[in-house]
């Protein structure tokens, strides 16, 4: 069982990253790190909580990092997400979960030393950059880092050439890639190219609530808003799960394949946020990124649904 800790910014489909990672064996989630994207920091904690509580599992700890980005002003993604962040659900707030004392830095900084403890970051990268800063050594000691963001040949979905992720917290997403490229080591990014294939309908939806009516209630009723927005948006019958992706190949390598190279994210101007992935070696530097660019999409599905579909879940009132 691999050990590891979900940075996200729940988040529709950070939720369902949460979701399937906590229903898959291969996996501990020893912690939770919230981080300013999608939701503000505090009700990215509260909707994580949300998310544990129909879960049954609020035992795992959540812990808050960043509420802004390294430089930029803080840009939320509420217009995708809805204004509770969690698709407009508007489910009940948890009772007594207060936010702890310890940051997520801290917890982090605390968990990482060991060297068996990997991160999946499914939102912008400025914990992580927050570690680098105060800790290089903890961050160094992450066993596998995957991160959905970036994008290499796919068009961006926050400009024409930047991923949201990387586009919100530009200067973050540079540190750790940069600090990877120092250290001789490669981020595992999962970026649009693949993600863009992994499209939730309205079919696997029928087939979630005939199968399990209390998690197909829940996701339907914190992605109706998503797939709203992808019609009205792009046109697509659905919605793109991107932060699932991330998690199904931490679990099953085989899901994603791609090339390895340096790749360096752009701070400034027209193309800021942008992942430069250099696959052509113009730079002569090593790498410091898998950059995934195929996906075989029945195997994310052949994984994915299953073990959604087998939570027990606690029915909304
Ligand atoms: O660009 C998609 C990514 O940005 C996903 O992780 C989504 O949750 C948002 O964080
Ligand atoms: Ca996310």
């Amino acid at each position: 069982m691999e050990k590891i800790i979900i940075d996200c910014d729940p988040g529709i489909d950070d939720s369902l990253a949460i979701m399937l990672a906590l229903s898959s064996p291969e996996v501990e989630v020893i912690g939770i790190t919230i981080v300013a994207g999608n939701s503000p920091s505090e009700l990215g904690f509260m909707n994580a909580k949300r998310v544990l509580k129909f879960l049954g599992r609020l035992d795992i700890p959540v812990y808050v990092g960043a509420d802004r980005p390294r430089v930029r002003n803080y840009v939320n993604a509420l217009d995708t997400h809805g204004e509770d962040g969690l698709g407009e659900s508007f489910l009940p707030e948890v009772p007594d979960q207060a936010i702890p004392k310890e940051s997520a830095v801290e917890f982090m900084k605390k968990s990482l030393r060991g060297g068996d403890v990997s991160v999946i970051a499914l939102g912008p990268l400025t914990n992580l950059a927050e570690l680098i800063d105060s800790d290089i050594d903890s961050f160094l000691s992450i066993k596998r880092l995957v991160s959905m963001g970036g994008n290499f040949r796919s068009h961006g979905n926050c400009s024409p050439v930047a991923e949201y992720n990387y586009w919100e917290d530009p200067d973050s997403a540079k540190v750790v890639f940069d600090a990877m490229y120092e250290a001789g080591r490669e981020i595992e990014m999962v970026g649009l190219d693949v993600t863009r294939k992994i499209v939730l309908t309205p079919e696997n939806l029928d087939d979630m609530k005939r199968e399990n009516p209390v998690v197909g209630d829940f996701v339907e009723r914190i992605t109706k808003f998503y797939f709203k927005f992808h019609w009205e948006w792009e046109h697509i019958r659905g919605c793109v799960i991107n932060d699932p992706l991330a998690v199904a190949q931490f679990i099953k390598p085989t899901i994603l394949s791609g090339i390895e190279a340096f790749t360096e994210v752009d701070t400034l101007g027209i193309s800021m946020g942008q992942t430069v992935v250099d696959s052509m070696g113009f730079y002569r530097k090593h790498s410091n990124a898998l950059v995934y660019t195929t996906v075989d999409e029945k195997a994310f599905w052949d994984l994915f649904l299953p073990r959604i579909l087998g939570i027990k879940g606690e029915r909304n009132e």
